[in-house]
């Protein structure tokens, strides 16, 4: 299980990004941390574009600066979100960044959904994405 102190640095960070959330198009501010195997900390917010479908996830902006920084594994990531100027609500990850979270992670990786450091939800991965498409299985 995570400690306390990891999951409140977690939402923390979490909520630090959220705040530099570019999402003009759809007004939804989503922040998100990751925790890599050797206990850093990597954040990230959602990134939109004026064509729609270039959006990134906070989670996928979290994933990709562990993993460009040269960390693989991944056990846990945060995300909060919400509406500009509302309280943020319980979010889970999109389908997409359940994949990749599925790429850099494990059954066990767990998911904190939260809505501030004391409120939050955890799930595994294995819980949000059963079955899940691992191409190495295959080679
Ligand atoms: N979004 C995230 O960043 N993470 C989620 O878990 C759900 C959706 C973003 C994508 C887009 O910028 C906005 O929220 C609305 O879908």
């Amino acid at each position: 299980m995570l400690e306390q102190e990891i999951i409140k640095r977690l939402i923390t960070a979490a909520l630090d990004a959220r705040e530099k959330s570019y999402a003009p198009y759809s007004s939804f501010m989503v922040g998100a941390a990751v925790y890599t195997e050797n206990g850093q900390i990597y954040s990230g917010c959602n990134v939109e574009n004026s064509s729609y479908g270039a959006a990134n996830c906070a989670e996928r902006t979290a994933i990709y600066k562990a993993v460009s920084e040269g960390h693989r594994n991944i056990k846990a990531v945060a995300v909060v979100a919400g509406m500009k100027f509302e309280k943020t609500v319980y979010t889970s990850p999109c389908g997409i960044c359940r994949q990749v979270i599925a790429e850099f992670g494990d059954d066990d990786t767990y998911i904190i959904m939260a809505v501030s450091p004391d409120e939050y939800k955890i799930v595994t991965l294995n819980e949000l994405l059963p079955y899940s498409f691992d191409f190495n299985s295959y080679k």
